[in-house]
């Protein structure tokens, strides 16, 4: 029966309802998922550490496993003609797909969500909200990866892009042209872990009709929650600390109203985003640890950032946790903690920073960050190597620069593999 809903759970999900009259198993069904529903609706008021672990995890309503079943299926069976259980085609929806994107939504507080392949693909997804001729202002020290795809739309789609330092805000006023339609911030950014006011600039895009974009990855739900600061997308590479063990890549767009969040989801399945049942299974599992795995980031980094700024080897340490860092006091202001990234300029040139890439054991020479493990990353060589190099110099990322992602192991053993790679130095 494709006719009225009835049950409040069918109804909330958008799926169509089968004749629960006419059918005691179809009956039973939803009475477990009202259950399930009503209980959603309390975990929405929990605290987020709680959800992190509940919100939308209870798709298993034939067995009641605990863990969210991967639905490893390309297609689902109707049960009548026009009738289906909510999924027919899991391009459109999957159940574990369904169930990561509630659970992302929760945390960040948004109407919902879209769980996609990649962070790039959550970029690529909400670029397509904009048409030709739109304009579109980033912060100049956006991400390597975002700032290739606004490239290629430029040249591609006649996307207007205007890179500027939105450290001052009023450079955000004497950016907007007619045509302006969002405004893209990362914040801490990548690698200088610059920190912008979420909510001072987004009070201006809107005051100009402007969309406020948040790419949220460095951070988490965890430690910032952009739309509680008047932003209207949040992106998410939950490659990242999301799901923090290295082992997927994926992406998530957060929307804080259900127009756009509906917008977002048509772009999803016609554009082919969605993430796989499997990857979506692993953040899932993943974002169950996000609290006390960023509380522990965050303390590592801490004391990364406190000794090498103590390091003759190193020149300039960025860390928002830092009293000297000098956006600290925003970063107290709109964060619920510092993140785990750490970056630092070594003494000297390349071929000291080269000795500290090669001497380090614990730290791995790789790209990404926000895992379990250590890593270390050289941004002019690596993450940032396809950015514009008139721009890298102008947004500060020079080649002494060195990225740390500091991980989860016993601080001590930090310590010891970053001292005995900086001393060698010092000497
Ligand atoms: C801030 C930020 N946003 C987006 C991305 C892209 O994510 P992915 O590599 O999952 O495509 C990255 C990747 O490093 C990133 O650091």
């Amino acid at each position: 029966m494709t006719g009225a809903n009835s049950c409040p759970a069918c109804a909330a999900a958008g799926e169509d309802e089968e004749d629960a009259d006419s059918n005691s198993v179809a009956s039973s069904y939803h009475l477990k998922r009202l259950f399930y529903f009503a209980f959603n609706l309390r975990r929405n008021v929990m605290h987020l550490q709680t959800r992190t672990i509940h919100t939308g995890v209870d798709k298993d309503t034939a067995y009641n496993s605990i863990m969210t079943p991967i639905y490893q299926t390309s297609t689902f069976r109707f049960a009548d003609i026009g009738v289906t259980r909510g999924y027919d085609y899991t391009r459109t929806s999957n159940p574990t797909r369904k169930a990561l994107e509630e659970n992302i939504a929760s945390l960040e507080g948004g109407a919902g969500a879209i769980a996609v392949a990649t962070g790039m693909a959550a970029i690529t997804t909400v670029l397509h909200l904009f048409r030709p001729g739109d304009h579109i202002i980033c912060t100049h020290d956006c991400y390597g990866g975002t700032d290739r795809i606004l490239r290629l739309y430029q040249d591609q789609f006649n996307v207007q892009v205007s890179y500027v330092n939105l450290q001052n805000p009023e450079n955000l006023e004497t950016s907007f042209r007619p045509n302006t339609k969002a405004m893209w911030i990362e914040t801490p950014s990548n690698p200088l872990l610059n920190i912008l006011d979420i909510s001072k600039l987004s009070k201006a895009a809107h005051a100009r009709g402007v969309l406020s974009i948040v790419d949220n990855t460095f951070l988490s739900p965890a430690n910032q929650r952009p739309f509680e600061l008047d932003a209207d997308i949040i992106v998410h590479s939950t490659t990242k600390y999301l799901n923090g063990h290295s082992d997927v890549v994926g992406g998530a767009v957060v929307a804080k109203e259900h127009s756009i969040l509906e917008r977002l989801q048509f772009l999803c399945n016609a554009l082919g985003q969605g993430a796989s049942p499997f990857d979506c299974w692993l953040v899932l599992r993943g974002i169950k640890t996000l609290v006390p795995r960023m509380k522990l980031h965050e303390e590592n980094a801490n004391r990364v950032a406190q000794f090498l700024a103590g390091h003759p080897a190193a020149k300039r340490v960025y860390y928002p946790g830092l009293k000297t860092h000098p956006y600290h006091d925003i970063a107290l202001r709109q964060q619920h903690g510092f993140g785990g990234m750490v970056s630092f300029e070594v003494a000297g040139a390349l071929p000291e920073v080269n000795h500290v890439l090669r001497s380090v054991k614990i730290f791995a020479l790789a790209e990404s960050l926000g895992g379990v493990e250590s890593l270390i990353d050289h941004p002019v060589s690596m993450t940032h190597a396809s950015m514009n190099p008139k721009l890298r110099q102008e947004a500060g990322i020079t080649e002494n620069l060195i990225r740390l992602s500091v991980g989860l192991e016993s601080i001590e053993d930090i310590l010891d593999d970053l001292n005995h790679a900086l001393d060698t130095i010092a000497k």
